[in-house]
């Protein structure tokens, strides 16, 4: 039987899962690397660092799963969008990698947004010039450190930097390539006249491809180091979002995912490039062919309640600290949690956002605020859900939730309470490398196209259904909790200011 192997280069580990054609997972390891912030608002990381985490997790992955590597009919890769990779004429690394949550480049977005007008680069690219997105980061590269910017001969992102190491061909994927803010979206092909405007030279960009389409094969190098057969085709995969989109199922219009992980994101697929006229979601190529969608991030979910249970409730194992929540009332007795730990993207794009919690009383007690955080997360996600209907993507028939966060029946309940929508869960847990794995078999050939191999692989596993009464009383607190944003912007600005 064909195994496909998936390989997700995120934020903190790479991931390898051998996948079969039935679906079943064969073997599954990570392997983690630092992060680097030299400075407030600076995120880093060394693209060899992904290489030898890489080359670590695909070898436990075969030896795991005794696999002969004759077996690998394909590779998949995905990984963390937006981060700017630079190499030189000899393909040698030029500096650390910056990555999708630095927020140094304030100031190159608004550059961005003048030369090309926020309606034209909207309608271009579909999106906002955002501080986490690609294009502001080379711009930054060119402002501060010119020495370097001299020496570029190619701009990769994180995943197709390992790409490049394993097949020695410069290639990205569509939703990836989307995330930079150089690709015209609607076109699905770089864009000159942003590149023109920007004077980005097209030479720094690697050919796009669709999902499944095979990019190269893997070099006699890589495959001694990684244990692999050369020759095995790489497909060009998808960026992690459209990836974990692809492995719970949601190709087509009506079918939403939710991913509750440190990020949480709604993302809805869609037949025609739309595009939110303000520009608050992420208008995206989607890693099945021909398809688009679009994307509300909000950067701390699960995240937050990390943040919350390290800082407030250190050493409790997450389950006993939600426990003592289900006893608290819908709405946590007034008590509102605003999530932007780490400044906000969905629906606020506002670096300067801060957390709150308002409407404390001494009645307040660490469960209720346990429910707070879960319920804030709920009410972002819901401002998300809100602008994908306004902005066209059409009343979803299926919401789908998956993530580590996505685990607790509490919060499940509560975000199906809050959004007033139906939610399933699925039979896969293995996030962006499954969806990376499922393109490997479409391009390898197993299934005809992407919605084939879903159909096939991917099942159904629970449903939760909104509660009338919850659902009432969160309506109350969704309507007071949008109130606090701009209630407190003012002051965001000014505590940015003064630190
Ligand atoms: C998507 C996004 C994140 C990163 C890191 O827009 O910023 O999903 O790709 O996971």
């Amino acid at each position: 039987m064909s195994l496909f192997l998936g390989i997700d280069v995120a934020t903190t580990s790479a991931k390898a899962l051998l996948v079969d054609e039935t679906g079943a997972v064969i073997a599954s390891a990570t392997a983690d690397y630092p992060l680097s912030t030299p400075r407030p608002l600076w995120s880093e990381q060394s693209p060899t660092d992904w290489w030898t985490g890489v080359v670590a997790c695909v070898r436990q992955a075969l030896e795991q799963g005794g696999v002969d590597p004759e077996a690998v009919a394909a590779v998949g890769l995905t990984g963390q969008m937006h981060g700017l990779v630079l190499l030189d004429e000899a393909g040698q690394v030029l500096r650390p990698a910056i990555l999708w949550n630095d927020q140094r480049t304030g100031a190159e977005c608004d550059l961005i947004t003048e030369t090309l007008g926020f309606e034209r680069l909207l309608a271009l690219t579909g999106n906002p010039a955002l501080p986490g997105f690609t294009a502001p980061k080379l711009l930054w590269v060119r402002r501060h450190e010119p020495d370097i910017y001299a020496r570029i001969a190619q701009v990769l992102l994180p995943k197709d930097y390992v790409r490049y190491r394993m097949t020695g061909d410069y290639a990205t994927d569509l939703a990836g390539a989307a995330g930079t803010l150089w690709l015209d979206v609607p076109g699905r092909r770089w864009s000159d006249e942003v590149l023109a405007a920007l004077d980005v030279p097209a030479s720094w960009l690697p050919p796009v491809h669709e999902g499944p389409q095979v990019t190269g094969t893997i070099s006699q190098a890589a495959a001694a180091e990684m244990g692999l057969n050369p020759g095995t085709p790489v497909v060009a995969g998808g960026g992690d979002q459209a990836a974990q989109a692809v492995g719970v199922g949601a190709v087509h219009p009506g079918i939403v995912a939710l991913t509750l992980g440190t990020s949480g994101v709604v993302f809805a697929p869609t037949d025609q490039p739309v595009v939110e006229p303000q520009g608050r979601l992420h208008a995206f190529c989607h890693a099945v062919p021909g398809r688009w969608h679009l994307m509300g991030v909000m950067l701390s979910a699960a995240g937050s309640l990390r943040w919350y249970r390290d800082t407030l409730a250190p050493g409790i194992a997450f389950d006993d600290l939600l426990a003592p929540a289900v006893e608290v009332p819908a709405g946590s007795e007034g008590l509102l949690f605003l999530p932007y730990l780490t400044g906000e993207r969905t629906p606020h794009p506002d670096p300067l956002a801060r957390g709150a919690l308002v409407g404390l009383t001494v009645r307040h007690t660490q469960a209720h605020l346990t429910r707070s955080v879960l319920e804030g997360v709920a009410f972002g996600l819901r401002d998300g859900m809100e602008l994908l209907r306004t902005a066209g993507a059409g009343q979803p028939t299926q919401v789908r939730i998956s993530g580590g966060g996505a685990r607790s029946a509490l919060w499940r309940q509560i975000i199906a309470d809050v959004l007033q929508t139906e939610l399933a869960t699925v039979n896969v847990v293995e996030g962006a490398a499954y969806g990376a794995a499922l393109l490997a078999g479409v391009g390898a050939g197993v299934w005809p196209d992407v919605e084939a191999a879903c159909t096939d692989v991917v099942q159904l596993t629970s449903r939760v259904t909104p509660q009338a009464e919850a659902q009432a009383r969160y309506q109350t607190l969704y309507d007071q909790y949008r109130g606090l944003y701009p209630a407190l912007k003012p002051t965001f600005e000014s505590l940015a200011e003064t630190g």
